[in-house]
């Protein structure tokens, strides 16, 4: 029987990244779980109970690069490979305008939007090309549109989403794209509610409530299910995308579920 693929989540404790955990458990691969906390609950969860897969728990803030490649190390010397890297620890603050903003605010938005996927992929490169393996990165609308208040943050995902491109460039050997994940009910949606009026035009800040309000923003499992399947089963043919959560493309493959 084939080793189970092994697969590192960063920003693993809650949202987008725990429903990525869950999903790829169901898989049956074992996840590398990465978050500043403490990774809570995840093995008493009812839907949890027929999980093969394991959990790995690894505490580390991916802004610092010493311990982006102990993740990696850590994660090569317990299991023997690395299948996959999915970078989607991030960060939306500082919610400011750019001329009354913290710069030191800014720089950190950076370290963790952007240099945290940088360190832990130049630490996984190798491990991936051994493998055929993946890097999925985790980002956003604001990648491709400018939103008053948002500055590090719309600036960071532009950036990671051209950084996927050059991955794909250099490392034809490993699949890597950047995902759109839709507008999704996670902590990052209350605190854009919570601190955006009064930085953000009205007509946004209206616009983020009433999709809270309606009940329009999306599960976790939604894109979690996407990036899982990516992470194990994304098809060299999409190197180097930028792709949305509902692309066509995906939808059939990954209907049939997040394993390969
Ligand atoms: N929610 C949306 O509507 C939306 C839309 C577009 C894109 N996204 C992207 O989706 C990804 C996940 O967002 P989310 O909505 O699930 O946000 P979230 O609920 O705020 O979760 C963010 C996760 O990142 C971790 N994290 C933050 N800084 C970290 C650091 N320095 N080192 C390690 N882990 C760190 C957090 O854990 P700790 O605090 O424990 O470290 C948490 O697990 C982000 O990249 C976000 O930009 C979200």
């Amino acid at each position: 029987m084939a080793a189970p693929a092994v697969v590192i989540v960063t920003g693993a404790s809650r949202g987008i990244g725990a429903a990525i955990v869950r999903r790829l458990r169901q898989a049956g691969a074992t996840a590398v779980a990465v978050s500043r906390s403490p990774i809570a609950g995840q093995q008493s969860q009812p839907h949890l109970r027929s999980a093969t897969g394991r959990l790995h728990p690894i505490i580390a803030d991916v802004a610092d690069p010493s311990a982006c490649a102990r993740v990696v190390g850590e994660t090569v010397a317990a299991f023997g490979r690395l299948d996959a890297l999915v970078n989607n620890a991030g960060m939306l603050e500082p919610v400011a305008r750019i001329a009354n903003g913290d710069p030191a605010q800014w720089r950190y938005n950076l370290d963790v939007n952007l240099l945290g996927p940088y360190y832990l992929s130049r630490s996984a490169i190798p491990h991936l090309r051994a493998v055929g393996g993946r890097i999925v990165n985790i980002s956003s609308g604001a990648a491709l549109k400018a939103i008053e208040g948002w500055s590090a943050y719309c600036v960071a995902k532009a950036a990671l989403t051209h950084f996927t491109r050059q991955l794909a460039t250099e490392e034809p050997q490993i699949t890597s794209v950047a995902l759109r994940p839709g507008v999704v009910d996670t902590a990052m949606q209350a605190l854009i509610r919570e601190a955006g009026p009064g930085v953000m035009t009205e007509e946004k800040s209206t616009y983020f409530q009433s999709l809270k309000d309606k009940g329009e923003l999306l599960d976790p499992d939604v894109p979690g299910r996407v990036a899982a399947w990516l992470a194990l089963s994304a098809p060299a043919a999409l190197n180097g995308q930028f792709l949305d959560f509902e692309d066509p493309r995906l939808a059939d493959a990954v209907q049939d579920g997040p394993g390969p």
